[in-house]
Order: structure tokens, then C-alpha cells, then sequence
């Protein structure tokens, strides 16, 4: 992605959601090269526990999840730093040493410089795999995974799942299983509902970090889109738990009218105080429903995990 496409992807999704009521805007912008690095911050706070009980419930069961899927090839998307992921990497290498063939890593990410570092670092640990980075967005339509000869493992980890809404997250696992082929495989990270303050303190931690990578956007639209009147300390983080839906919610709420212009849009905007943007969903889940939504899509599922506190599951589907 060059800049200019990546600018004018922020323009267009801008002018889309800016006006709406209330303001909304993609996450994806939220990961730029900063963002991407705090984001990485976020996942060693102590009131962010979905990280760290991910990685338990892998370190328990990745080389299970090697041999059940027997796959040559994982693709992974929103790969990030990749870092619980080695857990998988370690399995596979092992494995495929052991029976003497190959093993390709896919990471599929949008945040380039994250994307390309990580791929460089693998390379190096991992001299037995082969690492395939592929810049992309996984929303997009027309999602295509490499092909190889054995069965692929597609990897969605983090509770990265949550970030869509019941429509999005229909619409993604059916694309993704249109992706697959039968007898590849999709594991599934995904956060369960739990107590709303240990909930509401994993989005809004002590130090700042949160608050800090959310009001980052503001800053990705003032730099994309070559903005004046935009403020990030204009800008309070939120995050507030919606019972109905079973979410967190990540707002920026306005400290004071805020009248901006947005050079790339040649437009003005304007945000009375108190008013928000929702920058951030993140959906948790109550122990069996995604196992149905997944078999609607065909990818249904032969494996369920969790760890000692049942606070989050990783699942293993089947296509
Ligand atoms: N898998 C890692 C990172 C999760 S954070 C973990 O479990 O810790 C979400 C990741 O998805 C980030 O690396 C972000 O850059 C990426 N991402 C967000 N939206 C994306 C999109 N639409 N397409 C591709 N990657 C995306
Ligand atoms: N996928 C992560 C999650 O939903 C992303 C995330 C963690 C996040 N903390 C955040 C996104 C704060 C926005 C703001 O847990």
C-alpha cells in the first residue's frame, strides 16, 4: 500500500462515517506505525488479560493443534507483532523437521512497517519456514489465500473476531470459509462475557495506554487528511460496556465544539461538545455462539479451548 492509496482509502472511509450520527470510523486506521506499537503496549498491561490467557490456552495446545491439522501452510490475519503465535511457529517447525517437508507462514496484516519487521524477524528465527507477509485487509471482498499442497490453517487470534458487528462478523466468516478449501482449517481466538469491571478496566487501564491508542485516530486524521482545528487533547477516551449487545465500546467523546477543516476533503466538520466517535467495538461472546455461527458458515467446529479462568476460548473449525 503506497501512501497515497492508504490516504485516500482514509479520505473515502472519512467522508463516509464522519457525517454520520454518531461519527464512526474503520479500526483499521487506528494501526498505524504509533498505534501499532501501542497497541503492542496494550497486550503486557495488567488489566489485559484476553493476551495473556490466549497464550496459556496455545502453549497448551499447539503442538495438538499441529498434529490434529496436519496443515503446510497458516495464514494469519491481523498478525500483528506474531508473538503468541511462535507458540504455533515452534509446533509447526518441529513437525514438519520431524517429517521432513515444508511450512509456510502467512501474515496478513495493514500495518506495513509492523508487518515487514515482524517478517524480517521470523526469517531469522525460523530459518526452516518460509514467511509469505502479504499486505492486506482482510474486510475486503475477494479475500484469496495462497495455495499449497497440504491443508491450510487459517489463524484469527487476539478476539480481533470482536472488533466486527453480528452483521460483519457473519459476512467475514462466510468469506473466509468460501476461501477455504474443504479439509482446511480456521482456530478462532475469541474473548467470553464476563465481569463488566474486569471488562471495562482491560479497555481503560491504569497508565494511559488505551486512551492513548484510541485518540490516536485523531491524529492519523489530521495527518491523512491534512486537517486544521483537530486536536487530539480536544478528545476524552471512553470505553463503556453495552449490555445489550454484549460489547465494549471505544468512543471519543469532544472536550469542546470542535470545528475542523479537512484539507484531502475540502470540508468542513464540526463536533459539538459531549458529542462522540465510535472508533472501536469489541464484541465478547457467551461460550457456544460463535460453534453456531461458524457451522452456518460451514467451518464447524471440532475444537473448543479455554483456559483455567474460562476468560477467553480458542476454537479449531473444520471447512
Ligand atoms: N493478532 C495480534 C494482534 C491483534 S490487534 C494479537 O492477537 O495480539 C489487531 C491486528 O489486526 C493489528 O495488527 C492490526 O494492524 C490488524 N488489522 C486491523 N484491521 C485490519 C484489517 N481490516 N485488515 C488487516 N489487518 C487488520
Ligand atoms: N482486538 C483487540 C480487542 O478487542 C483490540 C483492542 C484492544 C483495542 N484494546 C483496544 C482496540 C483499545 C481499540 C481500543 O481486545
Amino acid at each position: 500500500m503506497t501512501a497515497t492509496t492508504a490516504d485516500s482509502a482514509l479520505a473515502a472511509d472519512a467522508a463516509a462515517g464522519l457525517w454520520q450520527d454518531p461519527p464512526v470510523l474503520p479500526t483499521k486506521w487506528l494501526y498505524d506505525e504509533r498505534g501499532s506499537k501501542l497497541f503492542d503496549e496494550i497486550t503486557f498491561l495488567p488489566e489485559y488479560y484476553p493476551t495473556r490467557r490466549e497464550t496459556a490456552i496455545l502453549a497448551a495446545h499447539a503442538a495438538d493443534i499441529a498434529a490434529t491439522t496436519d496443515a503446510t501452510m497458516m495464514v494469519e490475519l491481523g498478525s500483528g507483532t506474531s508473538t503468541k503465535t511462535r507458540l504455533l511457529l515452534d509446533a509447526f517447525a518441529a513437525r514438519a523437521t520431524e517429517l521432513g517437508r515444508a511450512f509456510t507462514y502467512v501474515p496478513v496484516d495493514v500495518s506495513e512497517e509492523m508487518l515487514s519487521g515482524t517478517a524480517d524477524v521470523l526469517e531469522a528465527d525460523y530459518p526452516t519456514l518460509t514467511i509469505e507477509p502479504v499486505l492486506a485487509d482482510f474486510t475486503e471482498p475477494g479475500l484469496r489465500l495462497p495455495e499449497t499442497d497440504g491443508p491450510r490453517l487459517a489463524a484469527f487470534l487476539g478476539g480481533t473476531i470482536g472488533n466486527f458487528d453480528d452483521s460483519a462478523r457473519r459476512v467475514f466468516f462466510t468469506r473466509l470459509s468460501e476461501a477455504l478449501s474443504p479439509g482446511d482449517y480456521f482456530l478462532l481466538g475469541a474473548d467470553r462475557i464476563k465481569d463488566t469491571g474486569r471488562l471495562v478496566a482491560a479497555y481503560n487501564d491504569k497508565a494511559g495506554v488505551t486512551a492513548d491508542f484510541n485518540k490516536n485516530m485523531i491524529e492519523v486524521l489530521r495527518r491523512g487528511l491534512d486537517a486544521s482545528g483537530l486536536y487530539v487533547d480536544d478528545f476524552d477516551h471512553i470505553a463503556r460496556w453495552n449490555p445489550k449487545r454484549h460489547r465494549i465500546e471505544m468512543w471519543l467523546h469532544a472536550r469542546r465544539d470542535v470545528h475542523a477543516h479537512f484539507g484531502a476533503l475540502d470540508s468542513d466538520w464540526t463536533l459539538p461538545a459531549g458529542a462522540e466517535i465510535l472508533t472501536e467495538i469489541s464484541t465478547k461472546f457467551a461460550p457456544d455462539q460463535l460453534a453456531g455461527e461458524l457451522s452456518q458458515a460451514e467451518l464447524p467446529v471440532v475444537e473448543t479451548w479455554t483456559d483455567d479462568a474460562h476468560d477467553f476460548q480458542v476454537t479449531l473449525s473444520r471447512r
